[in-house]
Formats: C-alpha cells, sequence, structure tokens
C-alpha cells in the first residue's frame, strides 16, 4: 500500500527534521537536498500527490502549484512569519490550512534591525573593509563619523511585534520613537514611549527609518522616491521586512544623490540580488542575505513550529498557528 507524501522543501534545522521523521513509519517523506531552492516545474512535480507540503519563503506557491499537488494536499506549512510567497486566498478556497512561525523570531529580528542600525551609523563595515585593505594608518580626527545614536529620533513603519521590539530596544538609547501604522498601539506607545504619525511626519523628523511592515499591494515600493525624498539628507534607511517594500532603483539614486545619507538592508528585490546590482557598487549601503532571524535557538523554535503546524494539518486538527483560520469555518 503507498503511504501518504510529506515534500519538504529545503533541508531545516535538525529538531524540526527530527519530528518530520518520526511520522516515517505512515508517511513517505522527500526532503530536498540540494542548498538551492527547487526550481518551480521542479516544486511543481514534486508537489503531485503529496498530503504535507513543509515550504519555505523561497518557494512560490500558488493556485497552480496548488492544483498540481491534488485534492489530497491537506497542509501547508512555513518554516517563516512572513507568507507572501503564497496565494493565501487560493488555499482559502481549496480548504488548504496554511501555518506560519509567528512570535518566535521577534527578538532575533530586532536585535538583527539593531545590529543593522548600528553598523550603518557607525560604518562598522566600511570600517572593517578599510582594516582588512591594509589602509588603516592612524587615528583620524575625522575619519569614520556617523551619527549619534543616543538621543536621535528613530521612525518605526510597521508597528506589530517586531516593530514594537525595535522601540523597545530604543528605550535604551533615550531615543524618540516615532512609528506609522493602519492601526494605534496605545498599550505599546505608553510601554515605549513612541508616538503614532503619518508617514509624511515620520519620514521628515527621523533620523533612523526602520521598516516592519508585511508586503501587500499597499506597501510594494512604498519607499520610492518621493518618500525618500521626505528623509533628511543625514537619514539613515534600515529594511528587515521584505525587499519589496524599497523601490531599488529610487534608493541607488537617493543614496549615490546624497539625498538620504546611508541604507542597511537584509532583504532585497530581487532575491538574492544580482552580482551586477548597482546598489552593490556603492559604500553608503550594508547588504545582509536575509538573515535577521538567523539565530540557532530561533531557527531551531521555527522549524519545530512549522512541523507542528504540517503534524497537526495532517492529523486532520487546527494548526496552532494558521493564517488563513477562515477554511476552519
Ligand atoms: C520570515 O520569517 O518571514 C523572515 O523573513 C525569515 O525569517
Amino acid at each position: 500500500m503507498t503511504r501518504p507524501r510529506i515534500f519538504v522543501t529545503r533541508r531545516i534545522p535538525e529538531k524540526g527534521l527530527e519530528m518530520v521523521q518520526s511520522l516515517a513509519p505512515d508517511y513517505e517523506i522527500e526532503v530536498w537536498q540540494d542548498p538551492l531552492p527547487p526550481a518551480y516545474e521542479v516544486l511543481l512535480q514534486k508537489i503531485r500527490g503529496v498530503t504535507g507540503l513543509y515550504c519555505l519563503l523561497t518557494d512560490k506557491i500558488d493556485a497552480n502549484l496548488m492544483d498540481a499537488g491534488g485534492p489530497q494536499v491537506k497542509v501547508i506549512s512555513q518554516m517563516a512569519v512572513g507568507f507572501d510567497n503564497i496565494d493565501i486566498p487560493a488555499a482559502t478556497a481549496r480548504g488548504i490550512p496554511v501555518g506560519n512561525t509567528p512570535g518566535v523570531l521577534t527578538d532575533t529580528t530586532a536585535d538583527f534591525a539593531w545590529a543593522l542600525l548600528m553598523s550603518a551609523a557607525r560604518r562598522i563595515v566600511e570600517g572593517d573593509k578599510f582594516t582588512r585593505a591594509g589602509k588603516w594608518q592612524t587615528w583620524g580626527p575625522i575619519d569614520f563619523l556617523g551619527p549619534d545614536i543616543s538621543g536621535a529620533t528613530l521612525g518605526i513603519i510597521g508597528f506589530g511585534r517586531i516593530g514594537q521590539g525595535v522601540a523597545k530596544r530604543a528605550q535604551g538609547f533615550d531615543m524618540r520613537v516615532l512609528y506609522y501604522d493602519t492601526q494605534r498601539y496605545p498599550e505599546a506607545e505608553q510601554k515605549y514611549g513612541a508616538q503614532s504619525v503619518d508617514l509624511n511626519t515620520l519620514l521628515h523628523e527621523s533620523d533612523f527609518v526602520t521598516l516592519h511592515t508585511v508586503l501587500s499591494k499597499e506597501t510594494y515600493h512604498l519607499m520610492d522616491d518621493a518618500r525618500l525624498k521626505l528623509m533628511k539628507r543625514s537619514g539613515i534607511l534600515i529594511n528587515t521586512a521584505r525587499g519589496p517594500i524599497v523601490d531599488p532603483a529610487a534608493l541607488y539614486r537617493a543614496l549615490a544623490n546624497g539625498t538620504i545619507a546611508y541604507a542597511a538592508l537584509d532583504v532585497t528585490e530581487p532575491e538574492p540580488i544580482k552580482p551586477d546590482d548597482p546598489l552593490l557598487t556603492l559604500d553608503n549601503i550594508i547588504i545582509a542575505p536575509h538573515i535577521a532571524s538567523a539565530s540557532f535557538q530561533t531557527r531551531n523554535k521555527m522549524a519545530t513550529m512549522a512541523a507542528a503546524n504540517l503534524i497537526a494539518g495532517l492529523k486532520g486538527e487546527r494548526l496552532p498557528n494558521c493564517v488563513n483560520p477562515q477554511v476552519y469555518k
């Protein structure tokens, strides 16, 4: 008798893998071994006939793919909090619950946004390159100057869990914290001394602008030429959310022309960034390869949380973290 199948689209942290492998007597499990994600055409083949799909943000999961899977697909479990790579309405229409991993990466990602902020302000990456290139000849009174962080104004776009985590850390730096979101968070405002403002005010008054919103039709290229121009010329932009929230061509112009001073990105459009992308020719930008959640502890938690969602879905139980609970109505 053939066993129901599970496809895992990449090698995942050990603890999550063990949970998935524990299903082996009853399920046939395939884990994609290549370090690069399966191409869409390959995924179309692999999903055919599966009961459970364990996927990552690098996999495009659209209606076509779900249909290629077949009516027996019981669950799609993603090892990420973001799910803009998955067509959620299509999954809901097909009655497939989709799981994600909220909460566990909040602190790790907020820490990393701060690491980028500090590295950009204090020009740590530039300094490191300079040292390695053998250019460090003396202590320079006007070398590598950057803005103070303490006492500066921090503008947070998107004030959900991670945005609030960034605000919490700003308290230690005596910063004025502004935020822009489509909703108000009175409790967090009090807790972190944050003030809700409109987007233009935030861009105009902040020394640091950090993005923590989801990617949607509304936020696609939110940071375009016009909005970058609203920032201070000394302003620093940080993006640990999703690449396409920033228009990369506009960002290049802003950094090259001195419209803003610096940017620090963990996410890009496209991802990975192409080796000939003009942004890579600039000195006033730091680009990390989407690693904000990459701590040992957090990646293990994400992997086990996604495994728990997968297992619940296979059993026909409600996913502990489901992004489309409408499927249960
Ligand atoms: C997510 O989970 O959405 C992050 O971008 C990767 O950790």
